[in-house]
């Protein structure tokens, strides 16, 4: 068990150095797009001004190329000052004299958010220099940015293994949930897959044939699926080189004894006329972009045994109305399905968002990449160099 927030004693008037993922949805005029990943993070700010430390926060937006006006955190203090009943200021700069000069005249309770941490190129390189620099203005350091422990960076990873650490609640309540998946799930345990690769999902794939008792794939990847067991799939997506590994990844199904289901219904554009065809044979010029009817009836009878399910990657091309129906259908029967419900990744998360059913949902991830990693490996690197409680 990792040492957590509630575990640090003593945090009067101590700087702490908070790393969060405040990597939020922002337009071009500033304006923030979705808040989530703020809320989520106001129990660990809320904890820590209570114990009256100065709290100075760090974190990442986006993916800039050095200073850039528009991948600002500045936008996130204000609206942070709103959601928080303290003095929220900020710094358009992450080391320095200027920033030192800041920290000295937080008072207790304070908040200070610093300029995001990829404007250096140090960040990602997990320079240990600059995180040494950082680390010589704070005390103590949380990482609360569960959405970025994927990454080994100068300010998770670097900064963890320089000043006495713990994790905040945020983190703390994702990997009491990601362990519950891996270590006790309820059963029958229903992993629900889609997405375009099988490459990317291999590990996650094998992950869950040992770990659930049924596996429901979706996305184009289905198709790369379908052409490994020798099954027409028209003109639809193919990755031919993951061919032999979707081949294995079946047979290691057969072999353990685990339920591996594929469509066996489309909903295909045909490619010269551009029609919208329904069929369980796609022949010819059919391209698949969505499960069908009577998979999503096939799939609904495993969803509506399960006791658990994990739900990861659209299970078809949702962005067009033309092709929802099967990841909406899917969505909402998980949704109104009596088991333990828990979605990961990204496109998931904004599936579930754009359907109104995100209140449905027992554990939404804040992470992407970070939740599938945690799955597959069990661990992330920003998290295995926090220190372990004192028993
Ligand atoms: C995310 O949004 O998944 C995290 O903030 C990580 O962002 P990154 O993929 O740019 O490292």
């Amino acid at each position: 068990m990792k040492r957590t927030i509630k575990d640090l004693v003593n945090l009067k008037g101590k700087v702490v150095l908070l790393r969060v993922d405040f990597n939020v949805p922002i337009d071009e005029g500033g304006k923030i797009l979705d808040t989530t990943r703020i809320d989520n993070e106001l129990p660990t700010i809320e904890y820590l001004i209570k114990q009256k430390a100065k709290v100075v926060i760090l974190s990442h937006l986006g993916r800039p190329d050095g200073f850039d006006v528009r991948k600002s955190l500045w936008p996130i203090s204000i609206v942070l000052s709103r959601k928080i009943d303290c003095n929220v200021s900020f710094c358009n700069l992450v080391i320095g004299d200027e920033v030192k000069e800041r920290i000295k005249l937080l008072q207790e309770g304070d908040i200070l958010l610093l300029e995001n941490v990829r404007f250096y190129k140090e960040e990602e390189e997990c320079d240990m220099k600059f995180a040494r620099e950082i680390a010589s203005m704070g005390d103590i350091f949380v990482d609360d940015a569960f959405g970025v422990a994927h990454r080994k960076h100068a300010t998770n990873f670097g900064l963890a293994r320089i000043l006495p650490n713990a994790i905040g609640f945020l983190m703390e309540k994702e990997l009491t949930a990601l362990n519950q998946i891996l270590e006790s799930p309820k059963r029958p345990f229903v992993a629900v897959l889609g997405g375009a690769k099988v490459e990317t999902k291999t590990k996650i794939l094998e992950k869950f044939i040992e770990k659930a008792d049924a596996i429901l794939i979706g996305g184009a990847m289905a198709y790369t699926f379908l052409k490994a067991k020798g099954i027409p799939v028209g003109q639809s997506i193919v990755y031919d080189e993951s061919v032999p590994v979707a081949r294995a990844i079946l047979e290691l199904a057969q072999n353990s004894g685990k339920k591996l289901l594929l469509p066996i219904d489309h909903i295909c554009m045909h490619a010269k006329s551009k029609s919208i065809v329904t069929t369980s044979k796609m022949y010819g010029d059919l391209i698949g972009f969505d499960i069908g009817p009577e998979t999503v009836k096939l799939y609904d009878e495993e969803i509506s045994k399960a006791g658990e399910i994990f739900w990861n990657g659209p299970l078809g091309m949702y962005e067009n109305k033309n092709y929802r129906n099967g990841t909406q259908s899917i969505a909402e029967h998980i949704a109104h399905s009596k088991a333990y419900k828990c979605v990961g990744g990204g496109d998931t998360v904004a599936t579930i968002n754009l359907f109104n059913l995100t209140k449905k949902f027992d554990y939404i991830s804040t992470g992407g990449g970070a939740t599938m990693k945690y799955l597959e490996e069990g661990s992330l690197p920003a998290i295995d160099v926090i220190q372990e409680k004192i028993k």
